[in-house]
């Protein structure tokens, strides 16, 4: 582990003799003053993004993402973005960029990981995921995607549970220079049988492979030094 370590999970974890030096008014306002990331650093947790290639309201990639949020290891964070707002790809826009568009690549900056769920629409990855791809990989020389970690699931109603998406997607992954989970594949196939009236997924097997997912993923963005996690 490269990280630094703040000694404790969180302030609740502290011995009583910290949190009277906490108590003190200075204290106080010095950690009233940390950002998030500075919290995140300090208390050594990866923060996961979500990204999911599908704008649909019940989407079952959507839903595949939530189950994947009550399975992250300890000491990981797993929060999903919103593409709604991102607009097609135009590139006499990219230097003053749309700001959906900044606030996504801020995000991705700030994520130590990313987790994609990808449909398949026509053999690929949906054109709303590849427009958001495009986006953050620009300008030239400014991606937000360099270095870092990333894994991929995918679910689809045909029977192949968009392996055919996943390995554009992957292939995407190699120019965007992004050390990618090779196993487990994560193939939800036939996916409206997996998925309870609620919108859970109830299959016992996916879950543990999405569970041994995120492990391999945080295994990856623990062991590198934070500067490389969030690279611009
Ligand atoms: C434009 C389009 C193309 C599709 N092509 C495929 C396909 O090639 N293979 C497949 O298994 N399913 C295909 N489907 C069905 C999707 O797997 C299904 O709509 C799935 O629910 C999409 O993911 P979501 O639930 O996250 O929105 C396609 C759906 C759309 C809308």
């Amino acid at each position: 582990m490269h990280r630094k370590q703040f000694p404790f999970r969180s302030v609740a974890h502290m011995p009583p003799d910290c949190l009277c030096v906490l108590a003190h008014s200075t204290c106080r306002h010095v950690l009233a003053s940390f950002t998030h990331q500075d919290k995140e650093f300090w208390m050594n947790e990866i923060i996961i993004l979500g990204i999911v290639g599908s704008l649909r309201k019940g989407s079952y990639n959507h839903l595949a993402l939530k189950a994947a949020q009550e399975l992250v290891p300890e000491g990981a964070v797993l929060n999903l973005v919103e593409l709604h707002d991102i607009p097609v790809y135009d590139q006499d826009t990219e230097m003053a960029m749309p700001a959906a568009v900044l606030e996504f690549k801020r995000r991705i900056l700030e994520a130590d990981a990313i987790l994609f769920a990808t449909p398949e629409y026509n053999y690929s990855v949906s054109g709303m995921l590849k427009n958001a791809i495009d986006w953050a990989s620009r300008p030239y020389g400014a991606s937000a995607w360099t270095g870092k970690p990333a894994a991929m699931m995918g679910a689809s109603t045909g029977n192949l549970g968009s392996a055919r998406a996943q390995y554009h997607l992957r292939q995407i992954l190699v120019t965007l220079e992004m050390p990618t989970v090779n196993q487990p594949e994560i193939m939800i196939c036939n996916a409206e049988q997996w998925f309870d009236p609620d919108g859970r997924l109830t299959d016992a097997l996916t879950r543990e492979q999405i569970q041994a997912l995120l492990a391999a993923l945080v295994r990856i963005a623990s062991t590198r030094p934070p500067g490389e996690n969030k690279a611009a």
